[in-house]
């Protein structure tokens, strides 16, 4: 049996902003560009809640794609205080020299894998890990970041196969989450939502043509992405949505 690992080292206050009231314990996934970046956005926004930033390099780490990973995290929620708010931003869009697909002669069940792993199973798995910490009763929010080029309406280029899939997959497996706590978890709302190009290692080799006021600083991304979650509530629940609060076609 796997020894669980106390939760309390990995715990650190934080200090003030909009969620102003809220008490108990955020959990962000994921410690790249915006993951780090919402990190210390929440330490300057929810005065109440503690924070816990897990990602594959924290003590002790979380990869979504180790099962054992995702039961310790579950174990280790059982002594922590009640999750409110769970923002995942982890995500795959290259690494090894796999990557975003130009065509289909380029489609490899490697890079399909490897996107499907992390972007579409990853937060579903997640969901399920931290389920019973969330809220105990009290408003809780589940969010996930996806993509707008996971919008099958908003298609219009092409490429990006398995990126694209596995976002959109991400999104129905939320979506379709959202319907389930509406009736089973009716206090927390979910929410995919969508960044906007920002300036990290993941958009780096593809952001030389986007114009410097459509690329975000992880710091500004961050911040608008609290403002539009801290505004949704479970009538809401299971909406995609862009860096501007703006619905995006599924
Ligand atoms: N940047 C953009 O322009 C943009 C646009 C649209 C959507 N997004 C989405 O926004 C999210 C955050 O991306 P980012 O821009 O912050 O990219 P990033 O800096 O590359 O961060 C992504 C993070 O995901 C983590 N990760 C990858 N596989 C993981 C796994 N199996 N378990 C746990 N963590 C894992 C990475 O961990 P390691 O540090 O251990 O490698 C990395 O820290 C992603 O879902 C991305 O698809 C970004």
């Amino acid at each position: 049996m796997r020894q669980t690992v106390p939760v309390r080292p990995m715990i650190h206050s934080v200090s003030t902003g909009d969620w102003g009231s809220l008490d108990g314990l955020a959990l962000v996934v994921g410690r790249g560009g915006i993951g780090n970046a919402l990190a210390g956005a929440l330490a300057a926004r929810t005065p109440g809640l503690q924070l816990l930033h897990l990602g594959r390099s924290s003590d002790p780490p979380l990869d979504l794609c180790d099962d054992a990973h995702l039961d310790d995290l579950r174990q280790r929620l059982r002594q922590a205080p009640p999750l409110r708010l769970v923002i995942n931003t982890a995500g795959w869009l290259h690494s090894d020299g796999l990557g975003p697909e130009k065509r289909l002669q380029a489609v490899g069940r490697r890079g399909l894998e490897q996107a499907f792993a992390v972007n579409a199973f990853g937060p579903i798995l997640l969901a399920r890990a931290v389920e019973d910490a969330l809220g105990h009763g009290q408003p809780a929010w589940f969010a996930s970041l996806s993509a707008r080029v996971g919008s099958i309406g908003d298609n219009r280029l092409g490429g990006w196969y398995a990126y694209r899939a596995a976002k959109a997959a991400q999104n129905q497996l939320l979506h379709t989450l959202a319907l389930e706590w509406r009736r089973r978890r009716p206090a927390v709302t979910v929410t995919l939502l969508h960044p906007g190009t920002t300036e990290t290692a993941l958009s780096e080799p593809f952001s030389g043509g986007v114009s410097p006021e459509k690329l975000f600083s992880p710091e500004r991304a961050a911040h608008q992405l609290l403002d539009v979650l801290s505004t949704q509530s479970v009538e809401g629940s299971g909406a995609f949505l862009a860096w501007d609060g703006s619905p995006i076609p599924w």
